[in-house]
């Protein structure tokens, strides 16, 4: 019997390709291994498929709770938010394509693990970092970093090996979505100064056609984790769900991203995150309102870290594990809700509350009931502002004031 290689499988062209070409040039014998993580339509018909082109295993997994549980709701916690701009979905899901990977091959006995990626992309790194650290004894094949074929070159290889070619037209982009959001790039896209075209969006509608009147929403929180919308308990899955469409219907969520992947090159991307966008406005506006300033400063700090290692494909490593920890320990207060208006693409917090908010009205108040003693700010403000007087003394130049 032949050694065995598990590939991660979409039933796309690509991956149906691989599973011959992989058989031809490296003699094993393919098992094929496809997980649901808010992107497959029907993992039945993906599992045939597999089978009709060759492979000697199936394996379909729905991995929608673990995405959400252990790799959504962490980064939800750090609020990691890639330059400002990308909340993470593609790069979010690989470490844990990649942990299932392993499993699989654990189970099935296999000696490789393959993948669909391009040599040019992130989720190369992503997938053979994660596939790397834990099955390092595991060989890494990803026929399309390998093959060099062309578009034509792989359809005529398909033909020759009676792998069905979609009739459908090929999306003239390349996609990849997960319950977390959803990323476009390639085609016209690769202008940066062309606006993209409508075609390009699948989850939001434009936001001028979204609906006239505002929509108000209300997310509560325990300990950073999402657990009720408008007022109804419900899973993670479903409150994403249920968000997607809701802010989805308008506009909210789209970003245009000119973005610095790990390989070097500047990408332009965008991304359709309706849910995601939400979810990672609400939690801030409510941690905002029970976290010190202090708190606040250094949280940042540790989002942006938290971030880029997601980005750059250092899931597993030990610095993502002390972060989380101490992602984990600032959200012990964040528990209570926030008030979101949505109206034609945009997303705005209009209220928060906590049991456990730091917000004083009475020392935060102008009107009667004024607890902040304000004969305290004088002799506040003289020794803040010491250093920079004795500074002055001493050194005009330095303060700039000549
Ligand atoms: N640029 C994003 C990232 O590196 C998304 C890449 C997803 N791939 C795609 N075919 N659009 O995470």
């Amino acid at each position: 019997m032949a050694e065995r290689a598990v590939l991660a499988y979409s039933g796309g062209l690509d991956t149906s390709v691989a599973v011959k070409w992989i058989k031809e040039k490296y003699g094993y014998d393919i098992v094929t291994f496809t997980v649901d993580i808010g992107n497959v339509a029907n993992l039945d018909a993906i599992r045939q498929k597999a089978l009709d082109v060759g492979a000697v295993d199936a394996v379909v997994a729905d991995a929608k709770e673990q995405f959400i549980n252990d790799y959504v709701f962490p980064s939800l916690k750090a609020d990691a938010i890639y330059e400002g701009e990308y909340s993470l979905a593609t790069a979010i899901g690989r470490p844990l394509i990649a942990q299932l990977l392993v499993k699989v091959a654990r189970e099935t006995g296999a000696v490789a693990v393959a993948h669909g990626c391009t040599g040019k992309g992130n989720d190369q790194v992503r997938l053979d970092v994660g596939i790397g650290t834990l099955g390092p004894d595991l060989r890494i094949i990803a026929p399309a970093r390998e093959w060099g074929m062309t578009r034509e070159e792989l359809i005529r290889y398909a033909d020759e090996n009676c792998i069905p070619v979609p009739v459908t037209k090929k999306s003239p982009y390349s996609i990849d979505e997960n319950l977390w959001g959803r990323s476009i790039e390639t085609g016209v896209l690769e202008d940066p100064w062309t606006e993209p075209p409508a075609d390009v969006y699948a989850w939001t509608c434009d936001p001028s056609d979204a609906p006239d009147a505002p929509e108000y929403i209300e997310v509560e929180f325990e300990k950073g984790i999402p657990v009720k919308l408008n007022g109804v308990a419900m899973g993670g899955v479903q409150i994403i769900e249920h968000l997607h469409s809701i802010a989805g219907q308008h506009g909210v969520g789209r970003v245009d991203h000119i973005e610095n992947r790990l390989v070097g090159i500047k990408s332009r991307e965008i991304y359709e995150a309706p849910a995601a966008t939400v979810l990672l406005k609400a939690h801030s506006a409510l941690q905002n309102l029970v976290l010190t300033k202090d708190q606040l400063r250094f949280k940042q700090l540790v989002a942006s870290q938290y971030a880029d290692l997601i980005y750059n494909g250092l899931w597993f490593g030990g610095l993502r594990r002390n972060l989380a920890a101490y992602v984990d320990d600032t959200q012990e207060y964040v528990t209570g809700s926030a008030r979101l208006k949505l109206h034609k693409g945009n997303c705005s917090v209009v209220g928060r509350k906590s049991p456990y908010s730091l917000y004083d009205l009475s020392l935060a108040t102008y009107d009667k009931g004024d607890a902040f003693d304000q004969a305290d700010s004088p002799g506040f403000i003289r020794l803040w502002g010491l250093p920079v007087r004795l500074q002055a003394r001493q050194q005009r130049g330095a303060i700039g004031a000549d």
